[in-house]
């Protein structure tokens, strides 16, 4: 079995890492120096999609997996499918659920699936108008992708019409008020496989989640607040509209916010999230293979049942290069990471490195690594996690990485999975 994983961050890492054990090879698209000691690096990048298809059938590739957005906004899967190429992910048509915001905007209205207050734009100063008799604060959001960076919180209109400024089609949400939490499900056109637990990602630069988004400074599964009851009842109300109507297949993740049992989908993303996929790819006990081939095949209703890690917490951490997110910089070299034991408790996956001229690892991107790990309880989780975090430096600094991951979440007992 030859598997390609299209991914360009910490997220493929996690994804090849688990499929290790159930591949003879494995590739990641375009990969880094993270994943060389267990899967080939092919260079391309997740966008050219002419030049993926060709790595795939020149190379015998029995199936890819897809994690980006952005090849799947493309219509990736349509032309891996039009030359029967066995591809996981959502057709063009049935990733708008993530690619056009209004969209799903109008989908969450028209099946009644509750979103919060909303009003969609195509022009900044109609936009402007609205928010004049709204409460502070608003959430813009632009109607595109924007690589988990799109969305800004709006505290007074001085701060709206400066983020509505360079927009074109525009989404505008009132504040809801209560956590966030991501669901995930894996999806094969019909029916759905739910991931029992949620779990929560910190977007924002900032402790305490305030400054601006920036695509994902750590999550921490599962959440101990819901029983995996309780995440199935979400999926009937998130996740099989989609699945019922689009025909969606693929890993569907919705974005709740609000507190248990009044909570409102915030956006669907038409992949699985990252970093919730290091945390969750961690969970499950069972190999992925045979999900991903049920997804594909439209039979997850005869996959046997799926096993999960039970008892068990993860913590991930996103260590980020100097000036992230708004100017990072690149070329630091990367120290420490030799000396951590990584194995079962501990992963450091790579999301934004490369190897100098002279061999040695550097900062290659805004997030640089992600140190994934897992312990019996959600506070020893963290702590490990910025325990190995503590021992990596970027040029001799230590890396900029929020301090408050997961604290909010470490209240009760992990639920039985
Ligand atoms: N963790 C948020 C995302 O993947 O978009």
């Amino acid at each position: 079995m030859r598997a390609m994983i299209i991914d360009g961050g910490g997220r493929g890492q996690a994804l090849a890492a688990k499929l290790e054990k159930e591949c003879d090879e494995i590739y990641v698209s375009p990969g880094n120096p993270g994943n060389e000691h267990f899967a080939y690096s092919t260079g391309i990048p997740t966008t050219d999609i002419g030049a993926q298809l060709e790595f795939a059938e020149n190379n015998r590739i029995d199936v890819t997996i897809v994690g980006n957005d952005d090849p799947l906004a493309l219509g990736i899967v349509d032309v891996f499918q039009a030359k029967k190429q066995a591809i996981f992910g959502p057709t063009r048509q049935q990733a708008r659920i993530e690619w056009d915001k209004g969209f799903a905007k109008r989908f969450s209205s028209k099946y009644g699936i509750p979103a919060g207050p909303y009003a969609y734009f195509e022009d900044s100063s109609r936009a402007i108008k609205y928010a004049i008799n709204r409460q502070w604060p608003l959430f813009v959001k632009d109607n595109d992708l924007a690589q988990g960076k799109g969305v800004k919180r709006c505290e007074n209109l001085a701060e709206f019409e400066e983020a509505v400024s360079s927009l074109g089609r525009i989404v505008v949400e009132d504040y809801i008020p209560g956590p966030e939490a991501s669901h995930h499900a894996f999806c094969d056109g019909s029916s759905y496989l739910t991931v029992p637990f949620l779990v929560r990602d910190h977007k924002q630069a900032g402790e305490h989640d305030i400054g601006p988004m920036a695509g994902g400074m750590g999550a921490v599964g599962p959440l101990p607040e819901y029983l995996p009851v309780e995440v199935q009842k979400l999926s009937e109300k998130f996740v099989e509209p989609i699945v019922k109507n689009l025909g969606f297949r693929g890993v569907l993740f919705s974005g709740l916010k609000g507190y248990k049992n009044v909570e409102n989908n915030l956006e669907w993303n038409a992949r699985p999230g990252d970093p919730e996929t290091q945390v969750f790819m961690q969970l499950i006990k069972s190999e992925l293979l045979p999900i991903i081939w049920a997804c594909i095949d439209g039979k997850l209703d005869s996959l046997p049942p799926v096993a999960w890690h039970s008892g068990r917490s993860v913590a991930c951490l996103a260590l980020c290069a100097e000036g992230y997110p708004t100017n990072p910089r690149k070329g630091a070299v990367i120290e420490g990471i030799e000396e951590l034991h990584v194995g079962e408790q501990l992963q450091i996956l790579h999301a934004g490195t490369r190897k100098d001229m002279s061999g040695r690892l550097v900062v290659n991107g805004g997030r640089v690594l992600n140190i994934v790990a897992h312990a019996e309880s959600l506070e020893l989780a963290i702590d490990e996690a910025y325990k190995a975090a503590d021992s990596i430096a970027f040029g001799g600094k230590q890396p900029v990485l929020r301090r408050d991951i997961g604290r909010t979440s470490v209240n009760q007992k992990q639920p039985v999975i």
